[in-house]
């Protein structure tokens, strides 16, 4: 026995069902229009930095405590990175301890701390953790360096590394990045005169 069963043309778009080549496209046009809302954010979050709670105002980091239990080394003096507000926490005795190779351990510095901003100076690159060898700061950029208290040392940097007032609230640091300092100008020396001929480098 025969069957006569006709099933169509096999090539038709079935009703509701979208075409492999429709898809892709689609799914393109979702990666452009994720990327597109990315560099928005992203340019927005640059050009307008006084958003309540960002770059801009008052930033509640944290108690030294609490520093130190995230980043153990701030104790020993490797400045802690705040990436949130673009800036380096510097606990001031335990850096002098490190730079003068006498390492010790101060958990809290109290109010002897030092809030660096992390855009250099120079033309605006971010400046890297501090340089095991010389325990300087060293833009990666054109070569600028400065000591762990941001005075400049050496490069095409018009002053030192600019910095925001910090007080402490509630047993927490607080930073004003609404009241940016300037750096120190050239020549300023109050610790760590080092000859930047005379130390090994993390840049050249
Ligand atoms: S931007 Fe840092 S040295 Fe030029």
């Amino acid at each position: 026995m025969s069957t006569n069963l006709s099933y169509g043309p096999v090539t038709e778009q079935p009703a509701g069902e979208i075409s492999r080549r429709t898809f892709m496209r689609r799914m393109i046009g979702v990666g452009v229009g994720v990327l597109s809302l990315e560099f928005l954010g992203g340019t927005l979050a640059f050009l307008y930095p006084n958003l309540s709670g960002g770059l801009g105002g008052e930033i509640a980091i944290g108690s030294a405590s609490d520093i130190t239990s995230l980043f153990p080394d701030w104790a020993k003096g490797q400045p802690f990175s705040y990436p949130k507000a673009r800036l380096f926490l510097v606990n001031v005795p335990a850096g002098k301890a490190l730079v003068d190779g006498k390492e010790t351990s101060v958990p809290d510095p109290k109010d002897q701390v030092l809030a660096l901003y992390r855009k250099c100076p120079h033309l605006g690159c971010q400046i890297p953790p501090l340089c095991e060898k010389s325990h300087w700061f060293e833009c990666l950029c054109h070569g600028s360096k400065y000591t762990i208290l941001g005075e400049k040392r050496a490069g095409p940097a018009p002053r030192g590394m600019d910095r925001f007032p910090t007080s402490i609230t509630g047993g927490q640091y607080v930073v004003n990045t609404g009241k940016k300092e300037t750096g120190p100008p050239i020549g300023t020396a109050t610790f760590d005169n080092r000859d930047a001929d005379k130390i090994p480098h993390c840049t050249g």
